[in-house]
């Protein structure tokens, strides 16, 4: 199929690009890079660097004879949004807008939303399954939510098949630590660097850690399940964040203690996913348990810190032998 993935030189968008194209699939990557890394793209992906805002969008999914689109690059900053509401809601709505114009003119046939878990706020009850209440607590909720009513109207009007995606916290290779990283990034940047990570409260706060893997997973099988369906893309299962920088330390085998900071106004105490939806009609369920989806993000980086710090060590060879 020719699919487009817009945000595909994100953390989420570039791991799906690269499974697409193992699928045998024409990707096109849409960014503007302003979180996203060129660097990311696989090289098999035709890469238009461009805001999803910009109307030329619609040029490139007529051109490329659009079947399927990933709606991935979106504003993901919780406090940026709640700085700039403006930006936020220029990008995430006003830019889905404008992607949802483009698969109408294109006739493309499917859209697949990332929405978030952001969308239901301080959760009534655990876990939270798709007809939780929405009731956001930040803007980025808002514009994250706002979208999928756009879909789901786009979809009425005009016959665009579509699937959200709520995802709990994602963590996996290639997340950013700048920014709302999302604590797992965090964490991994501040412990390779040798420093202590900074718990913001007790460390009983619990959330839903999905792996990268996972994610894309349920990304693929909404190529042609999960008709004009919503999931709630989690594990089910709470990790308190004590909890899980004690994995990473194992999993590192390192002697770094966490400090702790003032707990943060705003921040949900408690959260976890019911994934039974995406079971039963998808056909998913989550294959990493965080041991297993840590352990790989882990080995990544530190595969990847050896071949640089190889590569340092190569190049302060090449200057000392310079005249
Ligand atoms: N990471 C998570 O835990 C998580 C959880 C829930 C939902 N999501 C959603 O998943 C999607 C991907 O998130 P991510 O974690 O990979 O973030 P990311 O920042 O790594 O990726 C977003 C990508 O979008 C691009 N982008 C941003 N604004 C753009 C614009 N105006 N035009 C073109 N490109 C633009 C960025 O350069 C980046 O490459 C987002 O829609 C996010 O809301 C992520």
């Amino acid at each position: 199929m020719n699919i487009i993935v817009t945000g595909g030189a994100g953390f989420i968008g570039s791991n799906l690009v690269d499974r697409l194209i193992e699928e045998g699939h024409k990707v096109i990557v849409i960014d503007n890079l302003i979180t996203g890394k060129k660097e990311n793209v696989n090289r098999e992906a035709k890469f238009y660097k461009m805001d999803i805002c910009d109307e030329k969008i619609r040029d490139i999914f007529k051109n490329e004879k659009i079947n399927v689109v990933y709606h991935n690059a979106a504003q993901i900053d919780v406090q940026k949004s709640i700085n700039n509401p403006v930006f936020d809601g220029d990008v995430n709505i006003l830019g889905t807008i404008n992607i949802l114009e483009a698969c109408k003119d294109a006739n493309v046939k499917k859209i697949i939303y990332s929405s978030t878990a952001a969308v239901y706020g301080e959760p009534e009850y655990l876990g939270i399954d798709e007809n939780h209440p929405i009731n956001p607590i930040s803007f980025y909720g808002i514009s994250k939510y706002t979208p999928e009513q756009y879909i789901k109207t786009y979809s009425k009007l005009y016959g665009i098949d579509y699937t959200i995606f709520r995802y709990a916290n994602a963590y996996g290779i290639r997340q950013d630590p700048k920014g709302e990283g999302g604590v797992v990034a965090i964490f991994l940047d501040k412990l390779f660097k040798g420093e202590s990570p900074i718990i913001f409260g007790d460390g009983t706060a619990t959330r839903d850690f999905i792996y990268i893997d996972d994610i894309v997973e349920a990304n693929i099988k909404a190529l042609d399940k999960g008709s004009k369906e919503i999931f709630n893309i989690g594990t089910g299962k709470a990790t308190s964040i004590k909890v899980l920088f004690y994995i990473m330390k194992k999993i590192m085998d390192i002697d770094i203690e966490v400090e702790y900071g003032k707990e943060r106004d705003g921040d949900i105490k408690h959260s976890f996913f019911k994934i039974v939806k995406a079971k039963e009609k998808l056909g998913w369920s989550p294959k990493y348990n965080l041991e297993e989806g840590l352990s790989k993000t882990i080995k990544y980086y530190e595969k990847l810190l050896t071949k640089e710090s190889k590569n340092e060590v190569a190049a302060s060879r090449i200057i000392d032998r310079e005249p």
